[in-house]
């Protein structure tokens, strides 16, 4: 992709100077004299990366810098410094920017930090075109997805749904199992007819058989009149039997019979009932184990698992959690009437980052938290959980591979000196290095005097 990089600085060389190595990346320039003239730029054109010097006539770059955070919170700023002005690009960063660069530019540096905020930038325009795509690219109307493990499961359902094939769906908690349960019934051909859902753990083993299967009259106390059974009850539909790995040997044996010959009886009843039904189940448990410890019926596992779909937890599928924020940002604007609209680059570095335990679900759960929360129409790292805002990025330094060890020690040295808000003794103690070699390496590294 092609990015359109502003140079703001009233210094004509240093202006073609750095649009030139930037043009060499293979970026478009455009050229600014101070940050008047920027502001007019960003009227005109979609801007994806700011370089601008801090002082400027008539529109500053402090002052470009607060305009930009304010109008265009997912277009990052870079700084440039002068000589020993340290402070003054830390101020910079707290107000917002990306990062700073300080003169005279190291090339290698610059083209790498380039690189890093247009990749942070690409991010966020993904993210603004998944918003607007959204609608057609949810599947199956509530699920969404985008990552090769989910286009993938899309696939099977489509190709299992219309089937009578049993389904067990596999996964950790939270990653949406129910959700693909759903779309297996509404695509198959009885998606007219009930599709009942039984959570197998909720209920003991007398309950469960007879909240399956059904009792007579009298069958045990408490039986006061003749109940039907969600076998029965989904007739020509599908039964969804959730958290199946949780089931006594007794009802396991049943619901093979009704897997095998299509045929049950209540409890405490003679008659012999047939059903037509599509049976999906679903665990988060390894079956297989359940198995080798006898606690599953490996007969029973077959009949249920013609076809498995198992679902990663999403640390193992990151690419789909912009679209899910995406999608969820709109549902709880909308449900809690806020004007939230999107998401600032590091509340989404940080979901991007944390390992989500408890998947889709906790996803779903932070943002509506954070939309709850939010004070603007950005959602900002402060608005989300503070798990999640703990495992913070900001207390890691990012070296791209293929980098040198000197650009990984400055980038070190750059982070830790911002972290420490300039402050070399803190910062060199950090480091465990003497002050002295910190000013060295500050000179070798022409960070600093
Ligand atoms: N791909 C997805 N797109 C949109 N929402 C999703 C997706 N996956 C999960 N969710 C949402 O996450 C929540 C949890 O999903 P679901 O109940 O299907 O998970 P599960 O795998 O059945 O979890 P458990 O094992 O705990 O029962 C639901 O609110 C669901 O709507
Ligand atoms: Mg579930």
């Amino acid at each position: 992709m092609k990015f359109n990089v502003m140079v703001v600085d009233d210094e004509k060389n240093i202006r073609a100077g750095l649009g030139k190595a930037i043009e060499l990346d293979g970026h478009n320039v455009i050229l600014a004299e101070d940050g008047q003239h920027a502001l007019e730029e960003l009227e005109n054109e979609e801007i994806d990366l700011i370089i601008a010097d801090l002082k400027m006539p008539r529109v500053s770059g402090e002052e470009l810098l607060r305009r930009v955070v304010e109008s265009y919170p997912t277009l990052p700023v870079i700084i440039l410094t002068g000589h020993g002005t340290i402070e003054t690009a830390v101020q910079a960063m707290r107000d917002g920017a990306y990062d700073f660069l300080t003169k005279p530019v190291n090339l290698d540096r610059l083209s790498l930090l380039v690189r890093r905020a247009l990749s942070t930038r690409e991010l966020a325009l993904q993210h603004r075109a998944l918003q607007e795509e959204l609608e057609q690219k949810r599947q199956f109307s509530s699920i969404i997805g985008a990552s090769a493990e989910m286009n993938r499961i899309f696939d099977v359902v489509r190709q299992v749904a219309p089937t009578r094939a049993s389904v067990l769906i596999t996964g950790e908690s939270g990653v949406g199992k129910e959700l693909i349960a759903d779309a297996i019934h509404n695509l198959s051909n009885r998606k007219e007819k009930p599709f009942v859902k039984v959570h197998c753990a909720a209920l003991s083993e007398n309950l469960l058989e007879s909240e399956l299967f059904g009792h007579e009259k009298g069958a045990f106390t408490g039986a006061v009149a003749r109940k039907r059974g969600r076998f029965e009850l989904a007739h020509m539909g599908s039964i969804f039997l959730d958290e199946i790995g949780e089931i006594d040997q007794s009802v396991q044996i049943k619901i093979l019979r009704v897997l095998q010959e299509k045929m049950f009886e209540r409890v405490g009843g003679e008659q012999t009932l047939d059903v037509d039904v599509r049976i999906v189940s679903a665990t988060n448990k390894d079956l297989k184990g359940a198995i080798e410890s006898g606690e599953f019926r490996e007969d029973l596992y077959y009949r249920l698992n013609v076809v498995n779909i198992h679902i990663p937890p999403l640390r193992e599928r990151k690419e789909d959690i912009p679209l899910l924020v995406a999608a969820f940002i709109r549902e709880f604007a909308t449900e809690n009437e806020k004007p939230v609209e999107g998401i600032d680059a590091k509340a989404r570095a940080l979901l991007y980052n944390y390992s989500w335990p408890g998947n889709v679900r906790e996803l779903r759960n932070s943002i509506e938290s954070a939309v709850v929360m939010s004070k603007g129409s950005i959602i900002t790292p402060d608005d989300l959980p503070p798990t999640i805002a703990a495992d913070s990025e900001s207390n890691y330094v990012r070296i791209q591979l293929g980098a040198t060890i000197a650009d990984a020690e400055r980038e070190l040295i750059r982070a830790n000196l911002a972290a420490n808000n300039g402050n070399k003794s803190r910062t060199a103690e950090v480091l465990g290095i003497g002050r002295k070699t910190l000013h060295r390496k500050l000179a070798e590294y022409e960070m600093e005097s």
